[in-house]
């Protein structure tokens, strides 16, 4: 047997003159990645002990109000638009948009509309009739953005940006007089047109 193996084959290397009683005692380095990243967590462990312990460096909670500061004030300086039949008409015009509103609307609001917009636990959004408003499209962003608390109707304003609003009305209003299968029934005012 070479004499450089351990029993389970691997190398090793006597440590010289560490011989007790006939039992050689072995030196079986650890390889030098395990080392370095051993070291740089030691390293890691002092910086970060320095910044957050001693420097005074911020804490999570910390960090989290300043970001939310942040969001209340790009919020905040968003311009406020007035939105009208006309500039929504514009907004919503082009394939581009369908697309963006098909997929959010799959992922969004198909749990409670159906897939097809047929209706489920919220109102079908295919036929003439309206709880909210007359089925214009600032009827329809404002029932999206708004939602209807007591009714279970979520308020997408915070949640979907202004684009996926628009986009996903102009997807409601494409899919007007669709008769998909199994709608449900009724309900709110008939809107003629
Ligand atoms: C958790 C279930 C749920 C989800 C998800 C949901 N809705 Fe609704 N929605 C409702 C309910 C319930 C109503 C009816 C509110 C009422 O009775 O006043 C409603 C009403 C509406 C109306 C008004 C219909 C009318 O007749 O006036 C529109 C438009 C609408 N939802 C669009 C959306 C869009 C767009 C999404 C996705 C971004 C969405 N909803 C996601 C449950 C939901």
């Amino acid at each position: 047997m070479n004499d450089n193996r351990n029993d389970n084959g691997e190398e090793t290397v006597e440590a010289p003159g560490h011989t007790y009683d006939g039992i050689h005692e072995l030196n079986h380095p650890l390889p030098s990645w395990w080392l370095w990243s051993f070291f740089f967590t030691i390293i890691f462990s002092f910086l970060y002990y320095l910044h957050y312990e001693i420097a005074g460096g911020p804490s999570l909670k910390q960090e989290l109000s300043v970001a939310m500061q942040e969001i209340q004030q790009n919020q905040a300086h968003q311009p406020v638009v007035l939105e009208t039949e006309e500039s929504l008409t514009a907004a919503m015009r082009g394939s581009a948009v369908l697309t963006l509103g098909s997929t959010t609307f799959a992922a969004k609001c198909a749990a409670c509309h159906g897939t097809n917009l047929q209706g489920q636990i919220g109102p079908n959004l295919t036929d003439k009739y309206w709880i909210h408003g007359k089925g214009r499209r600032t009827d329809i962003v404002k029932v999206i953005r708004e939602g209807v608390a007591d009714k279970g109707m979520p308020n997408w304003g915070q949640i979907l940006s202004k684009e996926e609003v628009y986009a996903v009305a102009a997807f409601i209003l494409s899919k007007k007089n669709s008769n998909p299968p199994n709608p449900k029934p009724p309900q709110g005012e008939a809107v003629e047109p």
